[in-house]
């Protein structure tokens, strides 16, 4: 049965998301009429993972464009590029989320001659051509990785990068996705991926759907597990990739590269290169969300730390280029030197 798309829509006045806080216990819709419910779903990570955030707020600022009643251009413009300031500031980290605003934004550049109509019809249509390509482009991204992904291998993966992070069959999810549909008898040990548990909620309830052979490990198991030869290799996602190669993703993500490079196990990411951003040259100007203590003292809305216990909850890291052995794009593997191999990826077409 194939996975539940994380949103949907019907018509221009309503679009769903599948609230992702309750998987895999109930599979419920949020109903969402306005921009700022799709940023609070975005916030509260109802959807989350970085191209399903892209995509959400492409559709949350066409269906908020829809209720501008104006017939001048100009005064629908300044609304409109309001509304991009507030939705930009969502969730800090994932890049997709500039990049798809920029998208919608370029709609009304492109187009200086359009009325008011036409400009939210052509706001619509980008929604939909994000969310189209989001699918074809984690197609390509499985093809090309599938390769490293040999019969037999035991594959580690981390946090949620499948049908519900992307609205495809997922980017390093979709590697394994392609290996495993093509015949290749592979096993993959699924990270919990605390404090939200993205991997034992949501990743290994998209591998048991798909019938992949899978295991659910604890995070600081992953040495013990390399160590004794358990991993063959390491495939990730990403939420936004410097100039040079280094890659933010899910926070651990860098212990698990770490790690791998000590155990010499090959380490790759995979990501659209709408998770590249060329305006940031290293990591450490990559933001970092920090968010609430709660995720980290509290399990399920229950306290589990002592009163008083303060946390700190980093969401994301950065794994330096050098632990990265390549970077599985829809255009082919960016190898090293990382930052060259992007850039000739760029401009190549698939
Ligand atoms: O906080 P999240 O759940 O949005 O974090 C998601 C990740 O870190 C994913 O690995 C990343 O966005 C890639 S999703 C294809």
């Amino acid at each position: 049965m194939p996975i539940k798309p994380p949103i949907y829509w019907n018509t221009t006045a309503e679009i769903f998301i599948l609230d992702q806080r309750k998987l895999p216990r109930k599979e419920q819709y949020l109903a969402c009429r306005s921009l700022r419910q799709v940023v609070n779903a975005i916030k509260k990570l109802a959807i989350r993972g970085a191209p399903a955030i892209g995509l959400a707020i492409a559709v949350g600022v066409a269906l908020e464009a829809q209720k501008i009643e104006v017939d001048d251009v100009q005064v629908f413009v300044k609304k409109f590029e309001k509304m991009c300031k507030n939705a930009s500031e969502a969730r800090p980290t994932a890049v997709n989320l500039i990049w798809a605003i920029e998208r919608m934004r370029a709609v009304i550049i492109e187009n200086p001659g359009a009325d008011v109509d036409r400009l939210k019809k052509n706001l619509w249509k980008m929604a939909e051509k994000i969310r189209d390509e989001n699918i074809e482009l984690d197609m390509a991204i499985g093809r090309h990785g599938q390769d490293l992904v040999k019969d037999g291998m035991n594959v580690l993966t981390y946090c949620n990068t499948g049908t519900l992070a992307t609205g495809g069959c997922g980017t390093a999810l979709g590697i394994i996705r392609t290996a495993w549909k093509r015949g290749k008898r592979i096993h993959v040990y699924v990270c919990e991926t605390r404090p939200l548990l993205q991997g034992s909620r949501l990743t290994a309830w998209e591998l048991l759907n798909d019938n992949v052979p899978m295991t659910l490990v604890t995070d600081n198991s992953v040495g013990y597990l390399m160590e004794t030869k358990k991993i063959d290799i390491v495939i990730v996602g990403a939420d936004r990739i410097a100039t040079n190669g280094d890659t933010a993703n899910k926070v651990g993500t860098y212990t698990l590269a770490v790690l791998a490079k000590e155990n010499g196990i090959p380490f790759y990411v995979a990501a659209p290169l709408s998770t590249f951003d060329p305006a940031i040259k290293k990591g450490s100007n990559i933001p970092i969300e920090v968010r609430d203590d709660k995720e980290v003292t509290h399990l399920n809305g229950k306290k589990i730390a002592p009163v008083g216990v303060r946390a700190y909850n980093p969401a994301f890291d950065v794994t330096p280029g050098k632990y990265i052995w390549g970077i599985v794009t829809e255009n082919g593997i960016a190898k090293k030197p990382l930052g060259r191999s992007l850039k000739r990826l760029l401009t190549r077409t698939r």
